[in-house]
């Protein structure tokens, strides 16, 4: 009888382990979001339809596993988001293959992104120590991923496709913009690596951080493979072994003249192919002014935010007829020490470098 009592007890225990650590951890609804979420370590999310208006917010506990299986829908609603957050110390996201986040993207596009109606965010991360790997994002309605005050983390294997949103592809007037595909910000330690991105802004948008690494990116449609500086410091990247096809710009640095100081520093462009760009193949300018699509962005050039040590090395390609193979606008005192070399850009206008050339190339 005590034996039998001894057993049944470890038999119980047994159980309701295994239990926790495998049935009642797979999300199938969304109302068991926060309690899983708070309790459990190993964690699936099922085919889970997001409802509208609601956050999928992703408060993973320290050295968790959290993975989406089949397809994650988020409803339609006119609100800023994001859709969806994670964040966590020491935790692993995975997609499993055939498994996508839908952010139903045709459901929100008018052409105008941020400036048009409201759309929400896709979605924000901000963890530590973290891997986040073959993350698979359908249509998000404006701006995709922003990787924001995180450290140590790795994006691996992700697929972001937009590319119903292309003009085009989408019907008149109703196409994607302002799509941003990964976006960093306030950030040390980050590698992006091996993904695909079709969308319709920065491919990669880097704003602020060090110790920046973009590698093995393919990209398709997009503003580029870019940096966007605005009251902040940006130093310490590499971006290399990547092809960029049919953007606006392959390859665009922006300093924003109406933001306060700032600073771009130790940056390395390595090894990049760019095909049918459609404005300018390098686009480096310090007199961004943010404006909706279609204006013209110009302006007398600042060196609020100089440029220090920027590096080009092995960047081919080309651009389309009467766009600008390399376009480099410097504020007096405004760029320094770049070095260039096996840069070939292939187009019919001239390349336009004011104020500044780089050692190394011919403008
Ligand atoms: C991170 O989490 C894993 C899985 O839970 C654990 O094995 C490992 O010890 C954790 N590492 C640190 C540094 O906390
Ligand atoms: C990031 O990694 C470095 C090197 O392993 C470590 O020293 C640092 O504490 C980590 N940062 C955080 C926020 O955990
Ligand atoms: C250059 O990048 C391409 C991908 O665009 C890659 O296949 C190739 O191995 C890279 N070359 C070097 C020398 O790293
Ligand atoms: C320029 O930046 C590169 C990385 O792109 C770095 O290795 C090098 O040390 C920097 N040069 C100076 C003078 O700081
Ligand atoms: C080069 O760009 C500058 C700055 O945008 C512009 O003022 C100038 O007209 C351009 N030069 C040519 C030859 O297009």
């Amino acid at each position: 009888m005590y034996r039998f009592n001894i057993l049944f007890l470890i038999f119980t225990i047994f159980l309701k382990l295994h239990l926790s650590l495998t049935d009642q951890c797979v999300i199938t609804k969304f109302e068991d979001v926060s309690n899983v979420v708070a309790t459990c370590k190993d964690i699936v999310i099922n085919n889970l339809i997001v409802p509208e208006g609601q956050q999928l917010t992703l408060q993973l506990t320290e050295g968790s596993t959290l993975v989406f299986r089949g397809t994650t829908l988020f409803e339609y609603f006119v609100w800023t988001g994001p859709l969806m957050i994670i964040s966590g110390n020491n935790i692993t996201v995975i997609g499993e293959p055939g498994s996508s986040l839908d952010g139903q993207g045709p459901l929100y596009w008018d052409g105008q992104g941020t400036w048009g109606t409201t759309k929400p965010r896709f979605l924000t991360i901000t963890a530590t120590n973290a891997i986040l790997e073959s993350i698979n994002i359908k249509n998000c309605p404006v701006g995709c991923t922003s990787v924001y005050k995180s450290e140590n983390l790795t994006i691996r294997n992700w697929k972001i496709d937009n590319l119903q949103g292309d003009e085009g592809v989408a019907s008149e007037n109703k196409f994607g913009h302002n799509t941003d595909g990964i976006g960093i910000k306030m950030s040390k330690n980050i590698l992006v690596e091996d993904s695909i991105i079709y969308n319709q802004d920065d491919c990669i948008g880097l704003n602020s951080g060090t110790h920046l690494i973009v590698r093995n990116m393919f990209c398709h449609g997009s503003h580029g493979l870019s940096l966007s500086v605005a009251t902040a410091t940006i130093e310490d990247v590499i971006i290399e072994n990547s092809i960029i096809t049919m953007a606006e710009n392959g390859i665009h640095i922006k300093t924003h003249v109406n933001a306060g100081d700032g600073l771009i520093k130790d940056v390395l462009y390595r090894n990049i192919t760019m095909l049918d760009c459609k404005y300018y193949g390098i686009n480096i300018q310090q007199n961004y002014v943010n404006l909706p699509a279609g204006q013209p962005e110009d302006g007398p050039p600042k060196n609020n935010i100089p440029i220090h040590n920027l590096t080009m090395s092995n960047i081919y390609g080309s651009v389309q007829s009467g766009a600008v193979p390399v376009f480099i606008l410097c504020a007096e005192d405004g760029c320094f020490d770049w070095t260039w070399e096996g840069v070939e850009i292939y187009g019919t206008a001239q390349d336009n470098c004011t104020n500044f050339t780089p050692d190394g190339y011919e403008c």
